[in-house]
């Protein structure tokens, strides 16, 4: 029976690069969706950035670009490192889209309609520097309880107290430094407390999926569902006040949609974004009555959203309700937090400059079971495990058969395989293995994988092809056992290609075969022509590991203390240049520009060469700071120009101005101005 099913990951936050604690869950999910897909179903597997909120708006002001530039930027990264780990969406989308705009709104006003949504008067920290009201992480203070100093305004980390950012001892604001006071607001309400006997039903269900019964919820995770019931449910703040980068409610001016309102709501918006360019039926997986499947897999820290806020405000907006959450654990690297300081605070980008993403695909998939469980990444055993699995037992039996069947047999494989007992278990371990992959108990599926292959590989050492082809008269026999080993390797990578897929397509290119599926375990390769072998994975090198961890620790190499800083400058501070006369000044036309294009410039190193929107035209400038920038990370910002400088005839084109940036031997800074001005205003 082919199953329609809509999978998502959990929407990362639009204001951080990808480290390797994320993949846990996007491959996690990536292997689910690709079983599924070769299974013959109809699966599609979404995502998004999660765009909105506090942090995102401060970190664009900060780096002096629009919070819209920011997030384009950051898109970009992101789909960049997930397609580096080859995680395949079907749709990668962003929360600040207008189909989420609308679902947003949509989802909110049925909940309005249907008595779930209560406005108060609440009272709150405010900076009265800035003009904005504060989320309890943008406060610090003194521990109410045991007076440690630069406390959140959530917890303290020293003695763990959990209170209320009003219960700090004197509280400043980490975006001004001011000391907040308390201002009165307006705030809708998600009546939470409403729901809760649909919530402990729903909690505690199975729905019939692929004809078995399944839990909608984990058991670990159903437990918590049951500690947070006895604590009782809250009423659930969902909206925000300007400055805030999200979406304005449509009847309330000046209130915004909290960003844990919208972002679930963006696995909608990127799922009708799809069905849109595919030309689907997006109500045959939303509408209540709908048959299709639904999963999230998301973190363990993020469960409270899912399987509270998130089925509730489906239920009573109409909608439909997930199938199941699928929570994971989270990621340690050798036994501990991932540490900047330690180096194992890995980004995927840095993991991706110097190892093989299937390494830890691998690696993350043998560790990973149903459970909600913390997985361990120890490097010494990362290498270990992956050469002497993949390198030692699987991609060997190809490398131990394939030159015989090329050298003697033309690259022929047998017509028939005779009784060959190893095939046949081979092939009836098809269904344990789907079951477990569907069950998303990969580590063991790939122990029972591995098995196979320790079976494959008894098979060669009973057999000695090597002594056969020696002897007269064995031909037969050689090109029997080398076809057996070819289809043993093929039914092994049927197995393996949701967690290997690349690997598979060049395993699918050494057969000749077309691309395979997991019904393609039942049938055999015989009579059929082979190419010639090539290596198909090297081994880990342990140098490469210990090259990316120090390449970790040094890009967040902290910076030297202020009073070290001071002591001594970093740098020659050149004389002030000659006296000028305000005439002198204003002949140089300065402008505010927005970088909309910046490429490396072939053949020369220093170079980076930027498009600047300047408000009624753009120029293109040859800019000396290659050194300091990488060309992607400028898109998007704003900085300052001289409009009027004579253009200039240069080696690779012509440059139509200067950009402004301070520097020297203390290295190289673009200037940028502060949020709000617009290109082609003048700088004076
Ligand atoms: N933006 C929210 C999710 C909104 S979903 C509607 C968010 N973003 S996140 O970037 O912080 O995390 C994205 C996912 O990665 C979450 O499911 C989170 O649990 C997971 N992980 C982030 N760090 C992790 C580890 N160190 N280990 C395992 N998973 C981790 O939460
Ligand atoms: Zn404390």
């Amino acid at each position: 029976m082919q199953r329609k099913i809509l999978v998502t990951s959990a929407l990362p936050y639009a204001n951080g690069a990808i480290h390797l604690g994320h993949l846990v869950e996007y491959i996690q999910t990536d292997i689910w969706v690709r079983f599924m897909k070769l299974r013959g179903h109809t699966c599609h597997y979404v995502c998004a950035d999660d765009t909105h909120g506090t942090p995102v708006m401060l970190r664009a002001e900060k780096e002096g670009i629009t919070p819209e530039a920011l997030i384009e930027r950051v898109h970009g990264e992101h789909l960049r490192d997930f397609t580096g780990f080859l995680v395949d969406f079907d749709n990668y989308y962003s929360t600040n889209s207008e189909e989420n705009r609308q679902y947003s709104y949509r989802v909110y006003q049925a909940l309005r309609d249907n008595g779930k949504i209560a406005s108060r008067t609440i009272s709150q920290l405010y900076d009265p520097v800035k003009n904005m009201f504060l989320p309890d992480r943008f406060v610090k203070g003194e521990c109410p309880k045991c007076g440690a100093k630069d406390q959140y305004g959530d917890n303290c980390e020293v003695c763990g107290t959990t209170y209320s950012p009003t219960d700090l001892k004197n509280p400043y604001s980490v975006v001004s430094g001011a000391a907040p006071v308390l201002r009165d607001s307006e705030h809708f309400f998600f009546k939470l407390g409403e729901c809760e006997a649909f919530l402990r039903d729903w909690t505690r269900g199975s729905e019939t999926v692929g004809g078995a019964e399944r839990p909608r919820l984990q058991e670990g995770a159903a437990n918590k569902m049951q500690e947070w019931f006895e604590a009782g449910l809250n009423d659930w703040d969902i909206s925000r006040d300007a400055p805030y980068f999200g979406f304005e409610i449509p009847d309330a001016p000046g209130k915004y949609f909290y960003v844990w309102l919208d972002a679930p709501v963006g696995y909608m918006a990127s799922h009708r974004n799809l069905c849109d360019r595919l030309g689907l039926d997006f109500d045959e997986y939303w509408a209540k009555d709908s048959t299709a499947e639904l999963y999230h897999f998301i973190g363990k820290d993020i469960l409270y959203f899912h399987a509270l806020f998130w089925p509730a405000m489906l239920e009573y907006s109409g909608f439909r309700t997930p199938t199941g959450i699928n929570a994971h654990g989270f990621l340690t690297v050798d036994g501990a937090k991932m540490s900047k300081s330690r180096g194992t605070f890995i980004t995927a980008e840095s993991y991706l400059r110097h190892l093989n993403p299937e390494w830890l695909r691998y690696y993350f998939a043998a560790k990973l079971g149903s459970a909600i469980e913390d997985i361990d990444l120890n490097l010494d055993d990362f290498v270990a495990r992956v050469n002497s699995d993949l390198i030692g037992k699987y991609v060997n039996i190809a490398s131990r058969a394939a030159g015989f069947i090329t050298k003697r047999f033309g690259g022929q494989l047998a017509g028939e395989l005779g009784d060959a007992p190893v095939i046949a278990r081979l092939q009836a371990a098809a269904a344990p293995i789907a079951e477990w992959f569907e069950a998303r108990e990969y580590g063991r599926a790939l122990r029972e994988i591995m098995l196979l292959t320790d079976e494959v590989n008894q098979f060669v050492d009973a057999n000695k092809p090597w002594e056969m082809a020696k002897q007269e008269g064995r031909d037969a026999e050689l090109q029997r056992v080398c076809s057996i080993l070819i289809n043993a390797f093929r039914l092994l990578t049927i197995y393996l290609k949701p967690v290997l897929p690349r690997l598979a397509a060049d395993v699918e290119a050494f057969l000749q075969v077309a691309p395979l599926c997991w019904a393609d375990a039942q049938t055999l390769l015989l009579g059929h022509g082979i190419a010639p072998y090539q290596h198909l994975m090297t081994r880990i090198d342990p140098k490469s590991v210990e090259a990316m961890v120090e390449e970790n620790k040094q890009s967040l190499a902290p910076p030297p203390a202020p009073a070290e800083a001071a002591a001594q400058p970093a740098y020659d501070i050149p004389p002030v240049a000659e006296t000028i006369s305000i005439d002198d000044f204003m002949k140089i036309d300065l402008r505010v520009a927005k970088i909309v294009e910046a490429k490396a410039v072939e053949g020369a190193d220093k170079l980076v060469s930027l498009t600047l929107d300047i408000g009624n035209e753009t120029r293109h400038v040859f800019a000396g700071i290659k050194s300091a920038y990488a060309p992607e990370a400028l898109v998007g910002r704003m900085t300052v120009m001289v409009a009027n400088l004579a253009p200039r005839k240069m080696k690779f084109g012509l440059s139509e101005g200067m950009v402004l940036a301070a520097g020297g031997d203390g290295g190289l800074y673009i200037l940028s101005p502060d949020s709000g001005a617009q290109p082609g205003m003048r700088v004076k």
